[in-house]
């Protein structure tokens, strides 16, 4: 019998990608092959490897779920080194605390974790990337053709014709990591991606975050983590949904209208390195443009089990 499908997750936790993680546990109860989170592959970015490996297997173990498998990818982009963003995740990466991990890592590299469970079921694998694009690139590298057997593509990145949040150009995962992104979009995989355009339609307001509550094992942990980030900085006031954005689309295609483009990332130019430009329309990349909010937060609520968010009356 084939091992089941599902879905794998490439992530840099980053308080966001927790969020998103959470998200796809409470889709996939156990044995529920259609949503089974297959594993977790981690990615330097937000914070060091170590960092977002530990932080992945803490968010497993607290929300009961230590079985699925966390397997280690790139503590470096393909040249140069990662700028990390304690500021914005806390100073472990996550804000608040969790328990330590009681399950370690898996011993299998997760390139080659990919590539086989990507052989193993092909098309049936839907592939979340929510950090630096380097596991993806070094799979490509290593395993050439390989990346095409997944059923879906979701990735988290760029900034299609909106302005970036670590230089005016660019977004953190791509500048993180730009000659990965590049070789990511140039090449002949289609996937979605779920920009800074799409991913800041969808934000929960200080004052809306204080009035959630209840909710199941993943939902209480994911209004925990929420409320803590607020508790960072007294000068925040809103919450942007980036990776879960990415994870609830990967999830339902109707979750926003999308464009077809050919893009491709800047890895010369230093003062524009890691902008996502648009080659021309038409492509291989879907690049959500009007996100169904409403959609999204009913997902939020119906995989949570939140009280306290009306998805309709949201502004
Ligand atoms: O720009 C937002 C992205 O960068 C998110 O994936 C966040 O977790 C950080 O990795
Ligand atoms: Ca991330």
């Amino acid at each position: 019998m084939s091992p089941p499908a599902g879905i794998i997750i490439d992530t840099d936790p980053g308080i966001d990608d927790a969020i998103a993680i959470l998200m796809a546990l409470a889709g996939s109860p156990q044995g529920d092959l259609a949503h089974q989170v297959i594993g977790l592959t981690t990615v330097g970015g937000n914070v060091p490897l170590a960092r977002a490996t530990r932080n992945a297997l803490a968010v497993l173990d607290a929300a009961g779920r230590p079985d699925i498998p966390v397997h280690r990818g790139s503590s470096r982009p393909l040249a140069g080194r990662f700028g990390y963003s304690f500021a914005f995740h806390g100073n472990t990466g996550l804000p608040g605390r969790l328990p330590k991990p009681q399950a370690g890592h898996a011993n299998q590299r997760a390139a080659e974790f990919l590539a086989q469970r990507l052989r193993a079921s092909p098309g049936e694998i839907t592939l979340v990337a929510l950090g630096p694009l380097t596991n993806l690139a070094r799979l490509m590298q290593r395993h050439p053709g390989v990346l095409e057997l997944a059923g879906s593509v979701c990735v988290m990145g760029g900034a299609v014709n909106s302005p970036g949040n670590v230089t005016p150009h660019a977004e953190f995962n791509f500048y993180s990591d730009p000659m990965a992104a590049d070789m990511v979009l140039s090449s002949t995989v289609q996937l979605t991606l779920v920009d800074l355009g799409a991913s800041r339609q969808v934000a929960l307001s200080r004052r809306q975050v204080s009035a959630l509550k209840g909710g199941n094992r993943m939902g209480e942990m994911a209004i925990r983590l929420l409320q803590d980030w607020f508790r960072l900085d007294q000068g925040r006031d809103q919450f942007q949904f980036y990776d879960p954005l990415a994870l609830a689309a990967s999830m339902d295609s109707q979750m926003a209208g999308v464009r077809q483009m050919t893009l491709q990332v800047e890895t010369q130019d230093q003062e524009r390195l890691g902008e996502s430009k648009v080659v021309r329309p038409g492509g291989n990349v879907a690049v959500p443009e009007r996100v169904d909010g409403v959609r999204f937060f009913a997902m939020l609520n119906r995989l949570f089990g939140w009280d306290g968010l009306d998805p309709e009356n949201l502004l």
